[in-house]
């Protein structure tokens, strides 16, 4: 059980399936009590939690939209007393050609990878500064440091969730809460398996491969390879560490 786990509760976006969901069930084997908060069906990952011996809720929630995010924080409060960790994964990752980019692909994007990630960290942030500790985890990802087409939205998504999370690190570290983020590299998800491979590849199975070999580590990136950075991003033993990105990526991109 990581250091400082045992009771905490936790919203995790994006949980109903994929990197959210990995990290549901090992945030749940360390001891924290789980929101799955989730344009879709949580029930799967509520079971995971309670099967860890944990006590777990789903909302469906749009976290790109105020309301939503309202709501859900209503219900999240209704079930528990208290919410002590934050971890951003839901996002979107629609590739389109620059030159086919409309305003609203850049907008839809925008709004739930970076929008939502604003406004379910504000929801939850009064509690953990009344309470002086809080963990927030943010998803960036390794195309900002890589050579991709399609995603000028998608990159300038998560080069605003770095940013976002250095300068809440200095606004929040007064509270005992912490703000970092991780950086997976191209990871083997629903998302990922349900989206057609860049044109120079004919599968995504040939996308994941090539992909791999550009790695130090020369196998496909699977969503559990990300449980440990957050188990310990969330945990008393990173308690000095905030503001940062960590690549979690098998060594493909250095920075
Ligand atoms: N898989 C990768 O290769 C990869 C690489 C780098 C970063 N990431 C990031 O990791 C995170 C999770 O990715 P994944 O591969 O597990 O994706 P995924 O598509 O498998 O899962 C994403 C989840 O987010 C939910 N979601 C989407 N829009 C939502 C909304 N508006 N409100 C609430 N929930 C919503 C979906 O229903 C889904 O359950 C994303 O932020 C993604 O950008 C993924």
């Amino acid at each position: 059980m990581a250091k400082g786990h045992k009771d905490k509760v936790a919203v995790i976006t994006g949980a109903a399936g994929g990197i959210g969901q990995a990290f549901a069930k090992r945030l749940a084997e360390d001891g924290v009590h789980i929101a799955v908060v989730d344009l879709g069906d949580g029930s799967e990952t509520v079971k995971m939690v309670e099967g860890a011996g944990r006590t777990a809720i789903a909302i469906r929630c749009d976290v790109s939209s105020e309301e939503s995010v309202a709501a859900m924080t209503k219900a999240v409060q209704a079930k528990f007393d208290h919410v002590d960790i934050v971890v951003n994964c839901a996002g979107i990752f629609p590739q389109k050609v620059f030159g086919d980019m409309t305003f609203a692909d850049w907008r839809k994007v925008l709004s739930i990878n970076l929008d939502g990630t604003f406004l379910v960290t504000k929801a939850f942030v009064p509690g953990m500064q009344a309470r002086k500790w809080g963990r927030v985890v943010n998803l960036a990802s390794s195309t900002l440091g890589s050579v991709v087409t399609g995603f000028a939205h998608y990159v300038a998504s998560k080069g605003g969730i770095v940013g976002f999370t250095r300068a809440a690190a200095t606004d929040l570290a007064p509270f005992g809460i912490t703000v970092n983020a991780i950086a997976p590299g191209l990871t083997r998800s629903p998302g990922t398996l349900a989206r057609a491979p860049r044109p120079v590849f004919k599968t995504m199975d040939e996308e994941f491969e090539s992909v791999a070999q550009m790695q130090a580590i020369k196998r496909v990136e699977v969503p559990e390879d990300l449980v440990g950075a957050v188990s310990f991003l969330t945990s008393d033993d990173s308690a000095f560490i905030t503001g940062q990105t960590l690549n979690v990526d098998g060594g493909r991109v250095r920075s």
